[in-house]
């Protein structure tokens, strides 16, 4: 048998997971680890602790999974995106890692714009540089620590940091290397001109390979720590959204996903680079070879779910502590006895701000509609569905770029309910189905892994060979017809409350 281990290094802790070449998880251990907030909006992690998670995980999964590590064929790598991890001359760590989720860099990512020109720029990445991307983190380093990057001789993203430790090797990967806005989405390959104009060293990037292609090999001290085999292949592996697209079969024209995690992302792989000219859609190379895809971020979609339990769910809370059925079960059961549309009671997510179809930091979180015939039911169900309008606003991003939607996916913890998944597929007004596979991330990985040591001939094969279809719904028309009434109401609503979303803000 031969087999394939993945390794996610995620925002809350790590994830190793073994599969065998059919796909059965015969292991998958997580170590957590903490996320620091030195001032708010700000969000460090130290690689360090990600090293040692990802030493405990794969020590756990080689114990608990009992094969012979020598069957092993090879390690695909993926993580949390956009992270700046950055590197004296003897590849010392010289400050803790700047992460996806910062907030900090809102007036470096004004000056990349002006500096380069906003068209110019989304010509040479595809994107704009948004205050989670990479580069500006760069620049700020620049501006606010000079004395750290005056001895910067690398920068990594989180999940090739760890690939360095592994292997000694300076790689990463096309899907992961777009989130930096340094790559130049269509040529698959770091931008000379971006660099160039931002001043960035090309020498501080490391090599850009495709997911596929083998990156360095397990060296001699690793194999010591970790009980793998000296010499055993490390694939570039692909960032997270990637990864679980890849893990969740999202590898042809016409598929989609959408993946409820704290977040909710809406994902679609295309044959060529399709640009969303407003950047409201980030556009990246996929982990396919030679592809790409778009996805839209709904920043707080399972996060508004879980404020609505935290806030008004606390009888539901005691309940569950007692019943031990799950909270977020009993809510539900609450929300299906709302009639769809809530009767005019809309939820806007924007919890945390908004990504797409916003990039808004100053957005805010709104019931609107409220009646006297509205009780707690309709709230629960409101907070549902204005999650799904907020995807459904990157669905029809999808569809005015002409890309083809014929199966949705759907993914993440969110998924697990099933009023949850026929509301989406309500308000998308598409059939919506589920996967076998529910480790999607690690498990995308590692199935990279097994196309780059030859244990599948493509990406695509190693998806059909593993992932099936569990579970289809379709719209239920009165409820599609009545999401179709509201839906135009629900959009008008940001743009109305623009002003007063900017005024508050300004309050503080
Ligand atoms: C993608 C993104 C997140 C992070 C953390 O653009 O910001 O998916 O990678 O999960």
């Amino acid at each position: 048998m031969t087999y394939l281990i993945g390794i996610d290094v995620g925002t809350t802790g790590t994830k190793t997971l073994l599969i065998d070449q059919q796909g059965t998880v015969l292991a998958s251990v997580t170590a957590e680890y903490p996320m620091y907030t030195p001032r708010p909006q700000w969000a460090e992690q130290d690689p360090e602790d990600w090293w040692e998670a990802t030493v405990k995980t794969i020590r756990q999964v080689l114990a608990r999974s009992r094969i012979d590590p020598a069957e092993i064929a090879g390690i695909g790598l993926t993580g949390q995106m956009h992270g700046m991890v950055m590197l004296d001359g003897q590849g010392k760590v010289l400050r803790r890692c700047i992460m996806w989720n910062d907030q900090r860099t809102a007036a470096q990512c004004e000056w990349i714009m002006n500096t380069i020109g906003r068209e110019r720029f989304l010509e040479l990445t595809s994107n704009p540089a948004l205050p989670g991307f990479t580069a500006p983190k760069i620049i700020w380093t620049r501006e606010n620590e000079p004395e750290v990057y005056a001895r910067a001789a690398k920068v990594l993203l989180p999940k090739d940091y760890i690939r360095y430790r592994l292997t000694g090797a300076y790689a990463t990967e096309v899907s992961d290397a777009s989130g930096t806005v340094l790559l130049n989405v269509t040529q698959r390959k770091w931008s000379q001109e971006v660099l160039r104009d931002l001043a960035i060293p090309a020498s501080w990037l490391p090599e850009c390979y495709e997911s596929t292609e083998v990156t360095g090999r397990i060296t001699a001290e690793v194999a010591e720590q970790t009980g793998l085999p000296v010499g055993l292949p490390v694939v570039g592996g692909a960032g997270d959204q990637a990864a679980s697209a890849v893990g969740t079969g999202i590898v042809e024209p016409g598929l989609v996903s959408v993946t409820m995690g704290t977040s909710g992302v809406v994902f679609a792989y295309t044959d060529t680079p399709t640009r969303d000219y407003d950047g409201r859609l980030h556009t990246f190379c996929h982990a396919v070879p030679g592809k790409w895809h778009v996805m839209g971020v709904t920043l707080s979609a399972g996060g508004s779910f879980r404020w609505l339990r935290d806030t008004l769910g606390l009888a539901e809370k005691s309940v569950a502590e007692l019943s031990g059925v799950d909270a977020y079960e009993i809510l539900t059961a609450e929300a299906a006895n709302a009639p769809a549309g809530c009767e005019g009671l809309i939820f806007l997510p924007y919890l945390t701000g908004e990504r797409t179809p916003y990039p808004d930091a100053n957005a805010r979180g709104t019931f609107f509609g409220l009646t006297l015939r509205h009780d707690k039911r309709h709230l629960v169900r409101a907070v549902m569905e204005g999650v799904a309008y907020s995807l459904r606003d990157s669905i029809e991003l999808l569809r005015d770029l002409g890309i083809p939607i014929q199966q949705v996916r759907a993914t993440g913890g969110g998924a697990r309910s099933m009023l949850w998944r026929q509301i989406l597929a309500d308000v998308f007004g598409t059939e919506l189905v589920t996967v076998n596979v529910t480790e999607g991330t690690a498990y995308g990985a590692a199935l990279l892994a097994g196309v780059g040591t030859e244990v599948y001939g493509s990406v695509p094969e190693a998806c059909s060979t593993t992932i099936r279809i569990v579970d289809r719904i379709d719209p239920v028309p009165e409820s599609q017809a009545a999401y179709n009434e509201y839906y135009p109401v629900y959009r008008s609503l940001y743009r109305s409350l623009k002003p007063a979303f900017d005024a508050v803000a300004a309050v503080g």
